[in-house]
This record gives structure tokens, sequence and C-alpha cells, in this order.
């Protein structure tokens, strides 16, 4: 695939693009300024939903179908809430885009808190993250002052209000539902749904949850219509996807790839992640944040039915989660052959354990079961039942707790024993190297044991 288009990321190079005057001297603000004087607000919704746009911040449900939702009662304040509280372990790309532009997002939420009918936004950030929001306080206090905020916006008669909000400090809070409880100031526990928040979100009122990528699509849709949106990716993949690439691979960061990109092309081209450190091989791949299931080097490259597996919401899960997986967060995570399978997935079940708020008790006691069981075997202490033990926990857990965490916490573990079953059998078998230096399971060590 030629040289990317980049749709959010293509100015975020040049000096001081954090800044108001520079943002504007490379079309910042255009798009907004064509929403604002030109569209109603029932036409920027019919862009975003012409564009074919889905959420970037794991489900990928279409951005113009949920606006469609929002319910409209007279005399009821409505919201937009921008989810930036990106807690999933392996996804770091909001985080990337607040930092480097803000102005894109504020931008974003004007844009789309017109076509919403909200006069008051929120954007949640991941509470630790101090130094965004400092960036984003500072962008707008500018936008203020230059009249893209405040009271008759540009003369359109339009007023909003943009409040930063730090989060509670746990990654539930990134749950819709647990991100309204704690902007109300309530610990974040994910509601009942229904209703949902379109209907009844924060303090009660129709409510749309975005995505900070997905809101930060906005201006360059106003700019150049729904229908040129609709024309990059591929299939219902439309458009670019950020994605942060972490683990084993020679350049680490956040790329902008346009959807439908071979993954083979996106590890192993310069261009992108330039391929698995020196000397090593690629052993299995975490596409979408921690909480999609983990596929081998075969799976990732190539569909089971042997087609080149493409970066899109569609190729990604083809064959289900039996050869599958998911874009998710677009947090993708690359491991070598010297990862030990067993330890990552006990690692990935600490990181549930301790977030879930342990509301639903399936995921409360699941979580604590597969970190134990998973402790074990990684410490040399399992035996072969544990295996399907953890198989049937999570089982359990999935699709019996009121938000997706529980699911979250489950398919790393099934997916690790579906695919890599033998490794934890080889920690059943040799308990006194499970927790050895450098003991990682290949065919070459279990070759020299037996
Ligand atoms: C445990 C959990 C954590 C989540 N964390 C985030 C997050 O940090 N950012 C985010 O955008 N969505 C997160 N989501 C998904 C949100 O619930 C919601 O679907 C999303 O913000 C909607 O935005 P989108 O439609 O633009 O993707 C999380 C979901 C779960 C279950």
């Amino acid at each position: 695939m030629a040289e990317s288009i980049k749709i959010l990321t293509e100015h975020f190079h040049q000096e001081g693009i954090e800044k108001l005057d520079v943002y504007k001297k490379h079309g910042g603000y255009a798009g907004l300024e064509k929403a604002l004087k030109t569209m109603s607000p029932e036409q920027v919704v019919e862009e975003v939903k012409t564009s074919g746009v889905r959420g970037r911040g794991g489900a990928g449900f279409p951005m113009g179908m949920k606006w469609g939702f929002l319910a409209k009662p007279e005399g009821v304040p409505r919201y937009l809430v921008c989810n930036g509280d990106e807690s999933e372990p392996g996804t770091f790309k909001d985080h990337y885009l607040m930092m480097k532009c803000p102005h894109l997002l504020i931008e974003g939420m004007i844009i789309s808190s017109f076509a919403l009918g909200a006069n008051t936004s929120f954007i949640y950030v991941r509470g630790e993250l101090m130094y965004v929001i400092n960036i984003l306080e500072k962008a707008i206090a500018e936008a203020k002052a230059a009249g893209y905020l405040g009271k008759n916006i540009l003369g359109t008669g339009f007023d909003l209000e943009l409040v930063v909000q730090p989060g509670g400090g746990a990654y539930i809070c990134g749950e819709e539902t647990a991100l309204l409880e704690s902007l109300e100031g309530k610990r974040g526990n994910p509601r009942n749904k229904p209703p949902f928040p379109a209907v009844k979100g924060l303090y009660q009122c129709p409510t749309v949850v975005n995505n900070v990528e997905s809101i930060a699509t906005t201006p360059w849709i106003m700019l150049n219509g729904g229908e040129a949106y609709s024309k990059i990716g591929i299939g219902r993949s439309t458009g670019t996807k950020l994605i942060s690439a972490s683990g084993h691979v020679k350049n680490p960061g956040v790329y902008e790839i346009e959807l439908g990109l071979p993954v083979e092309e996106f590890i192993y081209s310069d261009q992108y992640l330039g391929g698995i450190r020196e000397g090593h091989d690629l052993k299995a791949v975490v596409a979408g944040g921690s909480s999609v299931p983990i596929l081998p080097k075969h799976l990732i490259l190539k569909t089971a039915a042997g087609e080149p597996r493409l970066m899109s919401y569609e190729s990604l899960s083809e064959g289900g989660f039996a050869s599958g997986t998911m874009l998710g967060s677009g947090g993708f995570i690359a491991m070598d052959e010297t990862t030990c399978i067993v330890r990552n997935t006990w690692n990935f079940a600490r990181f549930y354990r301790h977030e879930s708020c342990g509301q639903c008790s399936p995921c409360r006691e699941g979580t604590g079961w597969m970190e134990k069981v998973l402790y074990r075997l990684e410490h040399g202490k399992g035996n072969e039942r544990d295996i399907d033990l953890l198989v049937d926990v999570a089982k359990k857990i999935e699709g019996n707790t009121i938000c997706p965490l529980g699911d979250a916490a489950a398919w790393p573990v099934a997916s690790a024993i579906r695919h890599f079953r033998e490794e934890f059998e080889w920690h059943v078998r040799h308990p006194e190297l499970a927790i050895a230096p450098g003991a990682v399971f290949n065919k070459e060590t279990e070759a020299v044991l037996n």
C-alpha cells in the first residue's frame, strides 16, 4: 500500500502545532467555520453518518448512528462527553493526540456539540495525565479568547462551555456509564443498561459518549465531506486508524494507518514497525489492546483460510474467536519468541483482577480465580486440571456481567490457552523451570528437555 493518507496526524510534526495560531495556519478551525456557518446540526449528523466512521474507543459502533439515537426531549439539556480515559494496556494513541494537537480535539468537540445540540461538553482524561490536562486547558483558554468557545460562537448564536475532567484513576472509569458516574462525582461503577446514555446519561439527560480519536475525525469530515471519508479505508472499515504499537518491534510508536493495510506490511515494512528486533522472530500479537484475543504469528499474518490478514474491523475478526481477534482500540502489542505466554497472561489477569469494580460476582470472583490459577502455573505449582479450570472460569465470566470488563478479562485467558495450550502444559510438566530466568517454552527447549 502506498504512503497512507493522514487525516489526523498530518500536521503533528509542525513546531508549535499545540498553539492556536500554528494550528490555524495549517487549516485548523476551517472545518468548524464551515459546519457552524454553512450547515445545520442535522446536516453535520448526516455527513458523519455518510462517512461511515466507527467509534475508535474499542467497540467500533458507527458514530453517526449513535448520534442519531440521541433523545431530544423538550427543555432537557443534552451532553457530549469525550472519553479520554485510555487505560487499556497497550493503548496510548488518545493521550498522544491530545498532547500533540489539543486543538484538533477541541475543534472536533465544538463541531460534535453543535451537531448534538449540547451547550456543555466534557473531556474526561485519565487522571494520571495531568500534563495532558494542562495542555488541553491552555488550548481551551486560547480557543475561548478567539471566540471558538463561550457565548455566540463566531456570531452563530451557538453557545458551548468545554470542561476538562481528570479521571478517577481506574480502568473501569473508561467504560462509558462508569465514566458518567465518575463525572457526576460518584464511584465509577458501570450502570445497568437500558437505559442507554443516549436516553439517560449524564445527570439522567441524553448523552453521547465518544472516544477522543472518533471526535477528532469530524473537522476533516466537515471540510472534505463524509463521502470522501467513506472512500478511504476498506469496506465498512472506513477512514484511518491510530495504532499504538509496542513490544518487540524495531519502531514502536503511534501510527496513523489507512484501514485495510495488510498486517504483514504493518509489522515488517520500514514505513511502520520495521520488523521484529534483530535476531528474533514474531511469536504472537495482541492486536487491539490487552482485552482482545491473542493470536499466534501464523494467524495474525493470515486468516485460517489463508487470506492475508488486514488491519480492519472485519479482517481481524475473520474466523471469529476460533482463529480471529478484534481491532479494538488499536493497541498493537507484538511479542517475539522470548515471551512466555503464561507469564504474559498472568500479567494481564493481574491487571483485570485489580481493575474489576466488584459489582458482578462472575467478574469479581472470576478475575481473582484466574489470577490465582495463572500464578500457580507460572510459579511451578500448577497441575493439568488448572488449564481446563481456567477455560471454565473464563467461560463463566464471559457475557455474564453488567459491563464488558468481564469479557475483556476472559478473552485473553481463553485465547492464550486456545492457541498456546502446549505452553501451559509445559509449565505443568516442568515446574522447576517455570520461573527460571530465560526459561521460555519453545520447540527447541522441549526437545532438549525430553
Ligand atoms: C472496561 C472498559 C474500559 C473502557 N475504556 C475506554 C477508554 O479508555 N476510552 C474509550 O474511548 N472507550 C473505552 N471503553 C469503551 C467505552 O465504553 C465506549 O464504548 C466508548 O467510549 C465509545 O466511544 P466510541 O463510540 O467513539 O468508540 C471502555 C470499555 C470498557 C468496558
